[in-house]
């Protein structure tokens, strides 16, 4: 979304006209911006075999992994209804990495039918994939590398007290199970975390990839998860992507050179491709004055955006009814029946109520992670592709509500 002309546009596209359009609160994504995060990625690791798993958790609508498909993306499906969604969108299984965790043991006998690269995260399911398939059937192994990375506790994957992975230190263990039942280990798989900015926590991880890679002769790919961080306010660190590029490709080269053959380097981001690219509109319903703070509410909370609440994650907000308002000092605060607040002590223009405003980064882990606390109905999707603005997913209705319920005679 940029200014032009005094109007914020997508792609030249007045967003004030897609919120008139489809109505609010409304997810708009922007394609273009999609897509180049994409191509960026691709371009940073343009000197290794590189493969993007796009991680579907951070936004799975079908129009959206569509596209990402159609670009060259591969997929990343935490669950086997992750998992379907992939296919149905297009891509073959053998583009789609499972990589759950704590999920019945049923979904990866699933995933094998499916033909699914199947990730590995501990050792009692290792020990029954071992069993069920020995060597007919290869598996990824996710470690545990024991770093504290990413920009929340709550978001951080790879420390020795997360539930993720297998810990590097029970190296033994896994090798005295892959060779019991002959297991064809064809990947290893590291995430850390989400909102990593450094670029020495992706070398590290390499170290670690390294040193233990030579007892697994059958690899074709090593994956650095993800957890890249872009930018939620103006001058936020981000990762810088080419830095990491840079070092990682030459550091990965080096070891494919020593391992004997060269790998796959597989990626799996959400954040990077998706955040940016979306918007949540919300209309103003109120604007209230306090003694102290003047609040304003809006028709969306925290049932549709959970981020501000759950990770006291920030998130910009423009009033793109009021462009070239006088900036003035808000709390900006969502409809749900309990603290929910978007934005805190917030410079916008000028708000009255009925302007619509726009909560910035909600393309992923937004419309993924919403609800319906408080008997609200989800709302409606639009991807603006090719200069126009189409709807992917329509407003949740009443009925949807009901959707499901067994009502008693009582
Ligand atoms: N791969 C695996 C195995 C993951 O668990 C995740 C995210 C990703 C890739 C993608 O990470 P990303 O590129 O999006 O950082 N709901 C939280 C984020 C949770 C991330 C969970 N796993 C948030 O809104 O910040």
């Amino acid at each position: 979304m940029e200014l032009k002309d005094g109007h914020y546009v997508i792609q030249g596209v007045p967003v004030t006209a897609i919120a008139a359009q489809f109505g609010t609160p409304l997810y708009v994504y922007d394609a273009e911006k999609i897509v180049s995060q994409f191509n960026t990625l691709r371009m940073v690791f343009s000197n290794a075999d590189v493969k993007i798993k796009y991680a579907i958790k951070a936004l799975s609508n079908l129009s959206i992994l569509k596209l990402l498909h159609k670009h060259g993306a591969g997929a990343d499906a935490v669950s086997i209804q992750e998992a379907h969604l992939a296919l149905k969108a297009g891509f073959s299984p053998d583009e789609i990495m499972f990589s759950p965790n704590c999920a019945d043991f049923s979904e990866i006998e699933e995933a094998v039918k499916l033909g699914l690269t199947i990730n590995i995260d501990n050792l009692s399911y290792l020990k029954k994939f071992g069993a069920q398939y020995r060597s007919a059937y290869p598996c990824s192994i996710r470690l545990n590398p024991h770093i504290l990375a990413g920009g929340n506790y709550k978001i951080s994957t790879g420390h020795s007290e997360s539930k993720f992975g297998i810990s590097v230190h029970q190296l033994p263990q896994i090798l005295d199970i892959v060779n019991q039942y002959n297991i064809r280990v064809s990947g290893l798989h590291i995430h850390t975390g989400s909102d990593i900015t450094e670029t020495e926590v992706f070398l590290k991880m390499a170290e670690i990839f390294f040193s233990v890679a030579t007892d697994f002769p059958d690899l074709s790919f090593i994956d650095f998860g993800s957890g890249f961080k872009v930018a939620y306010k103006e001058g936020d660190a981000v990762t810088n992507m080419f830095d990491l590029g840079l070092k990682l490709t030459e550091s990965f080269n080096e070891f494919c050179r020593q391992y004997g053959r060269k790998l796959e380097l597989w990626f799996e981001p959400g954040k990077f491709l998706v955040s940016e690219a979306g918007i949540l509109l919300a209309k103003v319903t109120v604007v209230k004055n306090t003694p102290s703070i003047t609040f304003v509410g809006v028709n969306t909370g925290l049932n549709h955006l959970l981020r501000p609440m759950m990770y006291d994650a920030y998130h910009h907000i423009i009033n793109i009814s009021n462009p070239t308002g006088e900036d003035k000092q808000y709390t900006v605060v969502g409809y749900i029946c309990e603290t929910d607040t978007l934005g805190a002590d917030r410079k916008l223009s000028e708000v009255r109520e009925g302007d619509i405003l726009a909560i910035k980064n909600a393309g992923a882990y937004g419309f993924s992670m919403a609800s319906n606390y408080n008997s609200r109905l989800r709302p409606a999707e639009v991807l603006v592709l090719n200069n126009e603005a189409k709807l992917i997913r329509q407003a949740e209705r009443f009925e949807d509500l009901l959707d499901g319920q067994i009502e008693l005679v009582l």
